[in-house]
């Protein structure tokens, strides 16, 4: 049964919904925090040598295989070379698990934004973020008791996410992105002008740009700007390649991809302006240096940020902007993360996109529902997470990039392919940054984080579920990968393809 392939109605909303996908919690809790800790100010120079070195580069390959290919990434890398279409199922199923743990998170953003309204923690942030709200069992590592008030939100964010894919890449996606990304950057704005307002923010400035001149000659440093890139611009895990397939013939590729690598780095430095502003003015409410306030991830956002709230004059609509931002941008990113999976699914099975989503998103739904709103969710989201990010999708990526570059030698394919159509042309220098810098950067850190986590476990969390959630998760998830690769395609599949080029 051939369908036609949606597509997006043209180029800017393409890059709309680029941007919400790149632009998500990592911009807004992750990044101010690496950048401070790995240099202050002298960061950005790493951070712009691995965007332009490796971040764009690689956004450039996914562009070209998803839009030269026309397929969800399975599809894609089968049309790539023969052999490699199981690259693309590893990439769809780490999709599935991180969209499977990332709804909680815009979940609890959903009731911390109503939360910040009455200041709902009091004067005790931490203790009710772990106790009241997500109830923590201290004892058990895994159970499945469950905490109603994430249950909810999460079921509403699930509900949410699989109707925009119902209605479509254009008409789901599309005007979704085109609403929430521009309500992002109004929110996001104001919070950041209200935090430039506030006693202690120049403190705050100063902390996270300040430059550390030495850092510059430290690879842990380098290789921290490079994780920050691969993670934030969502490359090589089947993302952009998927959201590329929906691309018309005749679009201009590199050039779409610049926008988006540079949107996405402007809004991590806006963050982090904004979250630094803020520490600032907290460090000064509890007249402490900053750096004894500075906080990244679930803390900055669940603890420190109501604290903050708590702290300061009309706190409840800095709150509100604030969860309200979270909200929006992961709300875009978990339809991007889910839409890979549905569409891999409809690509297989020739099945309409209404059915895909109900028995993809479904069992993703399910999933999610099951194991995280309980009180031993918070543990195993952590550990789902940790391995998800520096194990699968740092796997894959240095997966794809060596069979692209070196087993299928398809690199000279895909730049044809990409100059034809684009305004920017790519050269020998995006040979050497595909085929040789990020490989290698990502062979290291993948090599590292193995090491690590086989000699110090992670984060001192029970073993019996590091095992499960962490090193089960991924290994699963590789093994599926290669069955899935030989489960038979719909009927049609290649000619559909053969008969357009
Ligand atoms: N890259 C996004 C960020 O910076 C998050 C994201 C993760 C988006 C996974 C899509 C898929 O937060
Ligand atoms: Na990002």
């Amino acid at each position: 049964v051939a369908q036609k392939r949606e597509v997006w109605s043209g180029r800017s909303v393409f890059i709309m919904a680029a941007i919400g996908s790149a632009v998500g919690l990592g911009n807004i809790w992750r990044f101010p925090y690496i950048a401070y800790e790995n240099g202050g100010g002298a960061f950005l120079i790493p951070y712009l040598v691995a965007l332009l070195t490796a971040g764009i580069p690689l956004l450039f390959v996914d562009y070209a295989i998803g839009h030269k290919f026309r397929g969800s990434p399975p599809l894609a890398f089968r049309r790539l070379g023969r052999g490699s279409e199981f690259v693309g199922w590893w990439q769809v199923l780490i999709c599935f698990v991180i969209g499977v743990y990332y709804a909680v998170i815009v979940a609890w953003a959903i009731r911390y934004t109503f939360f910040s309204v009455t200041e709902a923690w009091g004067a005790d942030p931490e203790g009710f973020f772990l106790e009241d709200f997500l109830r923590v069992d201290g004892e058990s590592s895994f159970g499945l008791s469950f905490v109603p008030g994430v249950a909810w939100p999460l079921l509403l964010v699930w509900v949410v996410t699989l109707t925009v894919l119902v209605l479509g890449v254009q008409r789901g996606i599309g005007n979704a992105s085109r609403i929430f990304v521009p309500l992002l950057l109004v929110l996001f704005l104001a919070l950041v002008v209200r935090a430039l307002m506030l006693d202690g923010a120049s403190a705050g400035l100063d902390a996270f740009f300040t430059p550390n001149w030495s850092a510059l000659t430290d690879t842990g440093v380098w290789i921290a700007a490079y994780a920050q890139i691969f993670f934030s611009l969502s490359v090589a895990f089947g993302i952009m390649l998927t959201y590329s397939s929906y691309l018309k013939r005749r679009t201009n590729l590199t050039g779409s991809g610049l926008v988006v690598g540079f949107s996405n780095s402007s809004f991590e430095v806006l963050a982090g302006i904004g979250v630094f502003s803020a520490l600032g003015f907290m460090a000064q409410a509890q007249g402490v240096a900053v750096d004894e306030v500075v906080a990244s991830g679930i803390g900055l956002a669940f603890i420190a940020f109501p604290t903050i709230v708590s702290e300061m004059p009309g706190g409840p609509i800095f709150g509100v902007l604030f969860f309200g931002s979270l909200v929006f941008a992961g709300f875009t990113s978990m339809i991007s993360i889910i839409q890979v999976t549905v569409s891999a699914f409809q690509d297989k099975t020739g099945l309409g996109k209404g059915s895909a989503v109900l028995i993809i998103g479904g069992a993703a739904a399910i999933t999610s529902l099951l194991l995280f709103p309980t009180t031993t969710g918070l543990n195993t989201l952590d550990v789902v997470d940790r391995f998800a990010n520096q194990f699968g999708v740092v796997g894959v990526a240095f997966t794809a990039v060596v069979v692209i570059a070196w087993i299928l030698r398809r690199l000279p394919l895909l730049r044809t392919h990409l100059n034809a159509v684009s305004s920017f042309k790519v050269g020998m220098a995006w040979y050497v940054f595909v085929g040789v810098i990020t490989p290698l950067v990502l062979a290291y850190m993948l090599f590292s984080e193995i090491r690590d986590r086989i000699s110090e476990g992670y984060g001192g969390l029970p073993d019996d579920l590091v095992l499960a959630f962490g090193w089960a998760v991924q290994g699963a998830a590789i093994v599926l990968a290669i069955a899935l690769s030989f489960i038979p395609w719909r009927r049609g599949v290649d000619t559909e393809y053969e008969e357009e080029e």
